[in-house]
């Protein structure tokens, strides 16, 4: 495995395990500069949202950074406030216009807008009909959210991304993807930071040369989850995705599944309050 190796979803789209998330990247240069610089370390997956309000500027640093648009695989999402079928309708043709682009590879329900996220997905799947995207997907959808799209949806959702680190391991919900075939990917993979000083992975790191940012996010692939670290600063950027030379034993998997205590760093999917 290396940084450009991926992972085959559900229908057959190859999908990189690794990419860079661009969440609170608000400066444009320096939102630009990141992109730039992981597209030349070898990253080929870009994570944004219609909230992130960087869409153009991703699209920039793609079309700049001389590596064909195919190579990329590129995610957005559909926000709280667009949701609804004819809304989300919209809401795309937006995003593709700011990212310039004549199709996005994984388009994702945001959250789950009660009342609203299955005629969201019904519109993501007519967007997928239609080849405009090469992937359906949701976003912070819990199994009972999951439940009710599968008892309805034509092609079922083929991503799931949601808060996992070793803090919020999200085994049921897991094993309940893994099932019905939907890859996860984790948003805060490193839990925006706060897993990073715990001591037994600052351990772990000691043990294995390697930082504890390597460490966690080593533990996500091993686990077969995708990952979408952000970071802006140029040192990281280079260090999250050298995490393909070495191989955490079993005994240190289990180390780090220990660390669970269903703590969030992000909002609970339940009681999120949708209204802004
Ligand atoms: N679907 C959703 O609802 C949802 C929600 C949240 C996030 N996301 C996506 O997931 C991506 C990642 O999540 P996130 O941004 O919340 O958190 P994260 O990737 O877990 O952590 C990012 C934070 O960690 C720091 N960091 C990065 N690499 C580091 C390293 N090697 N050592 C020490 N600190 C490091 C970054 O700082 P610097 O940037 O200053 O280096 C930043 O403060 C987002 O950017 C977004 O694309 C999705």
């Amino acid at each position: 495995m290396h940084l450009q190796s991926t992972k085959r979803l559900a229908n057959g789209v190859e999908m990189p395990w690794f990419g860079l998330g661009v969440y609170k990247m608000t400066d444009r240069d320096e939102t630009i500069a990141a992109i730039t610089q992981a597209l030349q370390v070898g990253y080929r997956a870009v994570d944004t949202a219609a909230l992130y309000y960087n869409e153009a500027e991703v699209g920039e640093a793609i079309r700049h950074s001389g590596v064909p648009r195919e190579e990329i695989f590129v995610t957005t999402k559909v926000w709280n406030s667009d949701q609804g079928y004819d809304n989300t309708l919209r809401a795309f043709e937006t995003s593709l216009k700011k990212l310039d682009m004549d199709y996005i590879d994984l388009y994702l329900t945001h959250w789950p807008v009660a009342d609203k996220f299955v005629d969201t997905y019904r519109a993501i799947e007519r967007l997928y009909d239609e080849k405009l995207i090469r992937v359906p997907g949701v976003s912070n959808h819990h199994q009972h959210h999951l439940e009710q799209l599968l008892g309805k949806a034509n092609i079922a959702p083929v991503v799931n991304q949601i808060e996992v680190h070793p803090y919020l391991s999200q085994q049921s919900l897991r094993a309940f993807c893994e099932e019905h075939n939907i890859a996860v990917t984790a948003w805060s993979p490193l839990g925006r930071g706060g897993v990073l000083t715990d001591e037994t992975i600052l351990a772990l790191a000691t043990k294995y040369g390697k930082t504890p940012a390597q460490i966690v996010l080593r533990w996500h692939l091993q686990h077969n989850i995708l990952v979408i670290p952000k970071s802006v600063t140029p040192h990281r950027i280079k260090e999250n995705a050298q995490i393909f030379d070495f191989e955490l034993t079993n005994q240190d998997m289990q180390t780090l599944d220990a660390l669970n205590q269903n703590k969030r760093f992000g909002k609970n999917p339940d009681n999120f309050k949708f209204d802004f």
